[in-house]
């Protein structure tokens, strides 16, 4: 840790495959952060529970989890890089903090409405919470999230005063938030109005970020264009949201921006710039891949990641509840 750097959180869930959305909203701005900041990085196989009544059972990709980490050039030694469920406390501070939230607010949050037509668990409804208890276990200046859980943010703030106010002491800070503005809306191939993610029932939405060549060009020549005259490629998300949509993916993985692509372009058609897509998704994932498999095999290593990142947390989380426990009186 340096002290003299902010610290930020951020935290991905262990369950189903990642997809070329996290790669560009997530874990490329994980990679840009590590320079500025002192940064926790989460894998939160807890909150993954949640979505057990659906299923019955869980598959964690723990391990291929730290893999991509590392793939993308994540430092296990700078960053800490730990597991959820290794530190207790997160588990203490949840209960704590439940009892400074008002279960109407929960109600109102948009993941707890769309998903609670399905499924009713207490968990649900208490999924924000245990994200406050996270963020606000290390006291985190700034939280890296995409746009879906701006809500569940603003939420933890709320939290975050209202104990400072009650304790008359600015015990935790504020977190702010970081979003990627361009990348954290990468949408459906063919659903174009929704979200890329990972649990669509329809594979052919999403690109994943194991998908192998031929799958990704059957994806991208399949994906929706328009039929908006002329045929140019521009980005223009209210008319053009598919193509506007694979420039984004584009310029994401050339590291180039989409006014150079709109140039690049200028002569193409839907067909041929599809074309340019999935091989250039082709390449970039092939190598990509290439990285995972040699880090995934490493079993051990990935495992030592994990111990490494335990032991610095721990040592963090228990100070600051024997710290709580004192302000509540509890000790
Ligand atoms: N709920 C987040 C998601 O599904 C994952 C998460 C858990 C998280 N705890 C967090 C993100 C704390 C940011 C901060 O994407």
């Amino acid at each position: 840790m340096n002290i003299k750097k902010k610290i930020l959180f951020s935290a991905i869930q262990p369950s189903g495959k990642l997809t070329i959305g996290h790669y560009l909203g997530i874990l490329r701005k994980w990679n840009f952060l590590q320079h500025k900041y002192n940064c926790f990085y989460c894998i939160a196989d807890l909150h993954s529970l949640t979505s057990l009544n659906t299923k019955n059972f869980i598959n964690l990709n723990i391990l291929d989890l730290v893999a991509f980490f590392l793939s993308c050039n994540i430092n296990p030694y700078k960053n800490i890089i730990f597991l959820q469920s290794d530190i207790y406390e997160h588990i203490i501070l949840y209960w704590i903090l439940s009892n400074y939230v008002n279960v109407n607010e929960l109600k109102r949050m948009n993941q707890y409405k769309s998903k609670s037509c399905l499924y009713k668990n207490l968990s649900l409804l208490s999924y924000p919470v245990l994200m406050a208890s996270d963020i606000l276990l290390y006291n985190s200046n700034y939280v890296c999230i995409g746009y879906d859980q701006l809500q569940h943010l603003e939420l933890v703030r709320k939290i975050s005063s209202k104990f400072n106010k009650i304790y008359k002491f600015k015990f935790f800070n504020l977190p702010k938030y970081i979003i990627d503005k361009n990348f954290s809306k990468i949408m459906s191939l063919i659903n174009i109005k929704n979200k890329m993610s990972k649990t669509d029932i329809n594979k052919n939405n999403v690109i994943f970020l194991l998908d192998k060549p031929d799958i990704i060009k059957h994806k991208i020549i399949n994906s929706i264009t328009d039929s908006n005259i002329p045929y140019k490629i521009v980005y223009d998300i209210k008319n053009k949201p598919g193509i506007s949509n694979l420039l984004n993916i584009l310029s994401g993985i050339k590291n180039v921006s989409i006014k150079y692509l709109e140039n690049y372009f200028i002569d193409y058609n839907y067909i041929s710039f599809k074309k340019v897509v999935y091989s250039e998704l082709s390449k970039f994932l092939i190598s990509f891949q290439e990285k995972f498999f040699y880090y995934r095999k490493k079993i051990y290593f990935l495992k030592k990641i994990l111990d490494l990142g335990k032991n610095k947390a721990k040592k963090i989380a228990k100070n600051r509840i024997l710290y709580i426990y004192k302000l509540l009186k509890l000790k």
